[in-house]
């Protein structure tokens, strides 16, 4: 029936959308959703902060409000694009405009409280910390941009017109974002180790190294003398998170004795707060040291990441008692995965963790942003060392670059002149030993580019009574003599493929003998 109004008497009657139309309006909605989508971004940024509110509340809140904001953002950008496309209107006052409506407010006010949340998260951080979240953001900032840019190009921008090319990419790109986000969060990748470890004898005891396929804490754990040790890979007190672990175990302590290694995957390392995922652990080995006159062991330079190939080629070397890695493992350091790839896997792979390694650095292991840190990841320090085994002693000796420092190959880095000089006067400075046997380890028998510096290193090494150097770098099978010692080149890829040695000492000799991957011996050498 018609409602009669008399004069004078107040319009009563309302508009289906009188009083709404502050939500019903397509710049607040527009607003409300760009605001709500850069929320959880802030939100994750500002997470150092996080670890105080979850004590307060519960573990995993920060990370639950989190998710709902990532929904609550998806909510508001479809519901923008529903007002701008005019799929709802003002004026119209069904049930699918009622239920917009009520969900307009619930976002709105959900996009206060999550702004408000991450404001308040800046907060917390205070002034110390509140910078760590700007330079989280500065850091993110392309991703974020890329991600919000094309979302907004998707779904906003007037020159897409065609429908479901829009829905598509709409639909592909926040599929990929939250695809992104969680494996993020929670990584989709195994967590693994990426071979067995490698002990390396460091001269002054064992560095038990391993590698995983992520990042993470390690600890190595073995009963010796009837106490256990639990010993993590730790700098000042703090657990290193790293691919690449390693541990300093006493001689005795690992010579005929059983361990393992575990490792705990880190997903987040923070300031304050972070987050662990699944812990790993390996079977238990058992390290055994050949400590008698006879001996034979495996010798490997300059694989040059032809992992297959080298383990090709040692399928025709009978059983040895340890390994020596003459270097040159990648074209060079660039990333930790290489050397975890390319050395701790290789060691360990040829060693299954039971048998010892002598490494010596080669020159391609001095070139890329993670050859700084290479001797620490392995336990090593400098790469030069003294190593006694029974009467035979082994001084490791390390070559470094074959380049003047200045080569523009090393992109400024290179100081390795001055570190040759360190180990030259390391090297005077050793004493021989009765009824010694001196085998020299380097990746150059020139031992230093300089000339000066390699006669230094040759006559010390002569003083010391040293019987021959075993090296790589040429990409050939070799035999020849430096100033009286002799020295051998064992091979590596050379043109013919991949070519292995063993070095074994029989009956006071050192017979060494080379072969490639058809098994074919292509050198063979005694030195009496
Ligand atoms: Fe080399």
């Amino acid at each position: 029936m018609r409602k009669i109004r008399f004069k004078g008497q107040k319009n009563t009657e309302r508009k289906p959308c009188e009083g709404k139309e502050f939500f019903l309006n397509k710049i607040t909605m527009l607003t409300v959703a760009v605001i709500a989508a850069i929320a959880p971004w802030i939100f994750y940024c500002c997470r150092v902060g996080h670890v105080y509110v979850d004590i307060i509340i519960f573990d995993g809140f920060c990370l639950t409000v989190f998710f709902i904001m990532i929904v609550n953002a998806a909510a508001a950008v479809v519901l923008a694009l529903l007002r701008i496309k005019e799929k709802i209107s003002l004026g119209n006052d069904g049930k699918k405009e009622k239920i917009c409506y009520i969900a307009e407010i619930i976002v709105f006010s959900l996009t206060v409280l999550f702004t408000a949340s991450w404001v308040a998260c800046l907060g917390v951080m205070g002034a110390e910390s509140a910078p760590v979240a700007g330079r989280m953001a500065a850091k993110s900032l392309p991703v974020a941009l890329l991600v919000y840019g094309i979302l907004f190009f998707a779904l906003f921008f007037p020159a897409v017109t065609n429908k479901k090319a829009r829905t598509a990419i709409g639909t592909v790109c926040i599929i990929a974002g939250i695809i992104g986000l969680t494996a993020a969060i929670f990584p989709f990748s195994k967590y693994e180790f990426v071979s067995d470890p490698m002990v390396i004898d460091t001269g002054e005891g064992y560095s038990v190294v391993f590698a995983t396929t992520d990042n993470g804490t390690g600890y190595i754990e073995y009963t010796y003398d009837g106490d256990t040790y639990k010993l993590f890979d730790e700098r000042g007190g703090r657990k290193v998170n790293a691919r690449i672990h390693s541990f300093n175990v006493p001689y005795e302590h690992l010579e005929g004795n059983e361990y393992k290694v575990v490792s705990t995957r880190i997903t987040d390392e923070l300031s304050y707060g972070g987050r662990t995922g699944e812990t790993i652990e390996s079977k238990v080995y058992k390290f055994n040291r050949n400590k008698g006159e006879e001996n034979k062991y495996l010798c490997i330079s300059d694989w040059h990441t032809r992992l297959k190939e080298a383990y090709k080629a040692t399928e025709h070397t009978d059983g040895y008692d340890g390994v020596i890695l003459l270097g040159d493992a990648a074209p060079g350091l660039q990333y930790e995965e290489e050397a975890a790839e390319y050395i701790v896997k290789f060691g360990g792979d040829l060693t299954k963790g039971e048998k010892p390694v002598i490494y010596a650095r080669g020159n391609h292991e001095t070139r890329g942003k993670y050859a700084s840190e290479l001797g620490d990841a392995l336990g090593l320090g400098d790469y030069y060392t003294d190593i006694k085994v029974g009467n035979r002693r082994f001084i490791v000796l390390d070559s470094a670059e074959d380049k003047e420092d200045s080569h523009p190959e090393y992109g400024g880095m290179a100081d390795y002149s001055a570190y040759r000089e360190r180990m030259v006067e390391w090297l005077e400075g050793l004493n021989a030993g009765e009824n010694e046997e001196v085998i020299v380890i380097c990746h150059d028998y020139e031992i230093c580019r300089e000339k000066e510096l390699s006669e230094r290193a040759i006559k010390a090494l002569k003083n010391l009574g040293a019987k021959v150097i075993l090296c790589g770098h040429y990409h050939e099978v070799g035999f020849g003599e430096k100033e009286g010692i002799p020295y051998y080149i064992d091979g590596g890829h050379t043109d013919n493929g991949m070519v292995v040695s063993t070095v074994e000492f029989r009956n006071g000799e050192i017979l060494l003998n080379a072969v490639n991957g058809d098994g074919e011996n292509v050198g063979s050498y005694k030195i009496s």
